[in-house]
């Protein structure tokens, strides 16, 4: 098994990243839980306690396997937990990840999923030198997609009709990032 990773917390202007810890769960279930949250997720939205301490734990299992990078997005001031943003499918060889959010909807539309992500792709990209960052992504997810193209992501193919969740069939577009092209361009 690979090195166990220390993660630093990742400090912004208004922002905290750091791994969740148990006492985060009911605050990450009321995120969760919430079928327009999870609307364009792969998964159903989470309906009892036991989901959140679930993915905490196997959150931990994961940072510590150095196979993902799981983070709870924390208002600096506050403490409020406005969500969570992770890479995972980290491949070391290949120094690719894939970059994944989720914000509450009580935070939409303040910049937090940009302050966090943009903080994390710099980490990917700097601490943990990777080479590639991926992003899928459901085409209708128009919040995402605009996200992705705001960290410099492009979108690079479409795969239709590639989930089906709770009966509904979804398509999805794949992004990517390139360590050269963020470097030559990233504004943030
Ligand atoms: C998509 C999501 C992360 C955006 O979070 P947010 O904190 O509101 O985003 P920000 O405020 O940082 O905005 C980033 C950019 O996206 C744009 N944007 C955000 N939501 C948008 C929407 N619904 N439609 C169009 N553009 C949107 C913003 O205007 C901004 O672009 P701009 O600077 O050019 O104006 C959030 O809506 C979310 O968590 N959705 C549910 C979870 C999800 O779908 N995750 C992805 C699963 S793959």
């Amino acid at each position: 098994m690979a090195e166990g990773r220390t993660v630093l917390n990742i400090e912004t202007e208004r922002l905290v990243l750091r791994p969740l810890v148990h006492t985060d769960s009911d605050s990450l279930l009321d995120i969760f839980s919430d079928p327009v949250v999870m609307e364009y997720w792969d998964g159903s939205p989470w309906r009892t306690i036991d989901q959140a301490h679930a993915f905490i734990h196997d959150a931990h299992l994961e940072n510590e396997r150095r196979e993902s990078l799981t983070l709870g997005i924390f208002a600096r001031d506050s403490g409020e937990l406005h969500g969570k943003c992770m890479l995972f499918k980290i491949h070391e060889e290949s120094k690719r990840a894939e970059l994944g959010f989720g914000i509450a909807k009580s935070s939409w539309g303040k910049g937090i999923a940009l302050e966090a992500t943009s903080a994390l792709v710099t980490y990917a990209f700097t601490t943990m030198a990777l080479n590639r960052l991926e992003a899928e992504i459901d085409p209708a997810n128009f919040g995402s997609a605009r996200l992705l193209e705001r960290l410099g992501f492009i979108k690079e193919g479409y795969l239709p009709e590639r989930w089906i969740i709770d009966g509904k069939v979804s398509d999805s577009a794949l992004y990517g990032l390139l360590i050269k092209n963020w470097q030559s361009s990233h504004s943030y």
